[in-house]
């Protein structure tokens, strides 16, 4: 009779996989447990990456990604236009990578996604590889059914259900582009990007919950759809509530599922044909379509997830990102699939019904590695230890951030706290553009040290220069750039908009060097880098990227307002949040009527992640002689920082009011 050791058994459980640096405070590097599991633990890995990076991503590309026929050339590269290509010439589907490959393996049979509903009433749906295979299945043959062809574009405005990825991976199957669209993002919002990218069918859902309500999104699809190219819109029933139904332009999700057949090959892509699009937002009022191609996105997806999470086939991951922003593409749907890993996707809000959701569900799903954002981190945090303590987190063995810097207060709580001081934190630095974490460190290799996201992945180069284009010292702070060769899921161009994608990256240090509008600087001789936040006009509210031209945009809508900037301001939980200084037309007076309307504005534009925490009303604007406003003075007052030479400025004098409004002290 075979008897087995229970400590065999959950032999993870509560494993001390990080040990403190003997002589630096709060520093930790992997112990011989995490060395001994993890994926990539030699550090040598970076030195073979760096003598030549194009035939390390070379055999990565082999080693990973199930190719329908081989590139004939690896790396292609032109400075001057700029244009950069990965696996030139080679065929595959990312769609058959991220499940029919599974399929000959035990994998067909393990859960690929736990999905957890937000009412406490309703049962979990766990899918296997083969239940979404089939899914995703039928789906691309709906698709198919309603004309969406290789090349086309498909809009998907969707909650975190079980639909949204299977509508992903549908679209790629045939070839179609997805473009996502946060669900929060308002109707009009979901309008722009449709009409830019011209969908041709929209894929959403009468509604989901959040916070225990159900909210009507079928209504903002609408709004968004008019005046655009879709043709049709298909509804998930999620909530079952009765939702406006235009008769043969809406159709519902389980009645094409129905009839669909369950079998659709997949499309044959070119390593350079476009994957998705995604929008984010710039220094324009305009977001931008952020173009991803299939075959360096799907190398660099896979390789990452398995350096970053150190995925195993016996770890259920959580990432909470929605799937409407890069994190959920890369790291809620291609790279964890392609990887065959277990995902945990939760529908609704943190704190419903207690603010201990979250602990509750890494318990009773077990979860081993944890995926989340500072914002996340901080506002947990605030409400003590008790919660979590209530819930056995042993499970967890890798902890990670994304999305903004992490400060070292949150990094300590969440290392404590939630990791027990047992796992170690890899703080992930990327951008939608880079498709996938470019800098963090190996979590078999080390070190992890608060607020510092670590060193370059293998086979990447990033420097920090000085605005003159010096390389900086230790300490000394610069731009963050990236060198040739560029990481393959580096953005391609921007869809329809091919001067915007030279003038944002390529206009800084000219067309060899990316630019990424991120600050830094070198942190120890390692070459370990702490980022200090964006040096452009965008945001990250709770994590969330929005630029300051969008909301001013906005505002200036209304009929009150005669002028108005939008600048950060640091926020205890939310990372940063937009303060928006305001002219008010004569005759109109700042009232809180006014604060409501203005907020209603903000909402039906963008979407209330980018309400301003604050209005704050002045006569006149900081401005350059040539009209442009000075918003680095605004970021200064509202900091309470000095603001510096202001003596070119057309009208220096308004500083000065602005201080009194702002209730500014003088250093003393
Ligand atoms: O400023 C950096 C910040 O987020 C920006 C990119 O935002 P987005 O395109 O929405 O992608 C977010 C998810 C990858 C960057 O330019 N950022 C992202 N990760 C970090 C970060 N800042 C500091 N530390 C990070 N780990």
């Amino acid at each position: 009779m075979g008897y087995c050791n229970m400590s065999d058994v959950m032999s993870d459980r509560g494993v001390q996989w990080v040990v403190a640096d003997p002589v630096e405070k709060n520093v930790f590097w992997p112990s011989e447990a995490l060395k001994k599991k993890a994926n990539v633990s030699d550090p040598k890995i970076y030195e073979i990456a760096s003598k030549d990076p194009v035939a390390f991503w070379d055999n990565l590309a082999k080693e990973g990604i199930t190719w329908f026929k081989p590139w004939t050339e690896t790396y292609s590269w032109n400075p001057s236009i700029p244009v950069y290509k990965w696996f030139v010439n080679g065929k595959l589907n990312i769609s058959y990578n991220a499940l029919d490959r599974h399929l000959d393996t035990w994998k067909r049979n393990k859960a690929a996604m736990i999905w957890v509903p937000e009412p406490l009433n309703e049962q979990c749906r766990v899918m296997t590889y083969y239940d979404l295979y089939r899914e995703v299945n039928k789906f691309a043959n709906v698709l198919k059914s309603l004309g969406v062809k290789k090349g086309d574009r498909v809009g998907i405005y969707l909650p975190m259900i079980p639909e949204v990825q299977i509508a992903m991976l549908a679209c790629t199957r045939i070839g179609a582009a997805h473009s996502v669209v946060f669900s929060a993002f308002s109707g009009e919002a979901l309008k722009t990007r449709l009409i830019d990218a011209e969908a041709k069918v929209l894929i959403t859902a009468d509604g989901y919950y959040y916070r225990g309500k159900g909210v009507n999104l079928k209504a903002n699809a609408d709004l968004g759809i008019e005046g655009t190219s879709v043709k049709n819109v298909i509804v998930v029933k999620r909530l079952g509530t009765n939702v406006n139904f235009v008769s043969g332009r809406d159709l519902w999700w389980n009645e094409l599922m129905e009839k669909a057949d369950a079998k659709c090959a997949p499309e044959e892509m070119d390593s350079e044909d476009l994957n998705f699009i995604l929008y984010t937002s710039g220094s324009t009022g305009k977001p931008k379509g952020v173009e991803h191609h299939v075959g360096g996105y799907a190398v660099q997806a896979y390789w990452t997830t398995k350096w970053a999470f150190d995925i195993h086939d016996e770890d259920i991951y959580w990432c909470t990102a929605d799937v409407g922003w890069v994190t959920g593409h890369t790291y809620n749907c291609y790279g964890p699939f392609m990887n065959g890993a277990t995902i945990v996707v939760y529908e609704g809000a943190v704190d419903y019904p207690a603010p201990d959701r979250w602990w509750k569900i890494i318990e009773e799903h077990g979860v081993t590695i944890f995926y989340t954002a500072p914002t996340a981190i901080r506002m947990l945090m605030k409400l003590g230890d008790e919660l979590p303590k209530k819930h056995d987190l042993t499970s967890l063995r890798l902890i990670a951030t994304v999305g903004e810097p992490i400060n070292e207060e949150a990094w300590l709580w969440y290392f404590r706290v939630i990791g027990g001081g047992r796992c170690p934190i890899i703080d992930t630095w990327w951008q939608t553009e880079t498709g996938g974490t470019l800098i963090h460190s190996l979590p078999g290799i080390g070190p992890y040290i608060p607020s510092v996201a670590g060193r370059p992945i293998p086979g990447i180069r990033f420097s920090i220069l000085t605005e003159e284009g010096k390389p900086t010292e230790i300490g000394e702070g610069g731009y963050l750039v990236q060198n040739s060769p560029f990481n393959p899921g580096l953005i391609r161009t921007i869809w329809k908009d091919p001067d915007k994608f030279k003038e944002t990256y390529w206009s800084v240090y000219g067309g060899n060097i990316y630019y990424t509008s991120d600050g830094g600087f070198v942190y120890d001789k390692l070459g370990d880098i702490r980022l200090t936040g964006r040096v452009d006009d965008v945001m990250k509210v709770a994590g969330h990227r929005v630029s300051t031209a969008e909301i001013e945009n906005a505002i200036t809508q209304h009929p009150a307002i005669v002028e108005c900037a939008v600048v950060a301001a640091p926020h205890e939980i939310k990372g940063e949040a937009p303060v928006a200084f305001i002219i008010l037309k004569s005759g109109y007076s700042y009232t809180p009527e006014l604060e409501a309307e203005l907020r209603k504005y903000i909402d039906k534009m963008i979407g209330p992640i980018a309400r301003p925490e604050k209005y704050v009303l002045i006569e006149d604007l900081p401005k350059t002689r040539s009209g442009k406003i000075m918003r680095r003075i605004l970021k200064s007052l509202i900091k309470n920082a000095p603001v510096g030479d202001i003596t070119t400025l057309q009208n220096p004098e308004s500083v000065q009011a602005i201080k009194e409004r702002v209730g500014y002290k003088e250093p003393a």
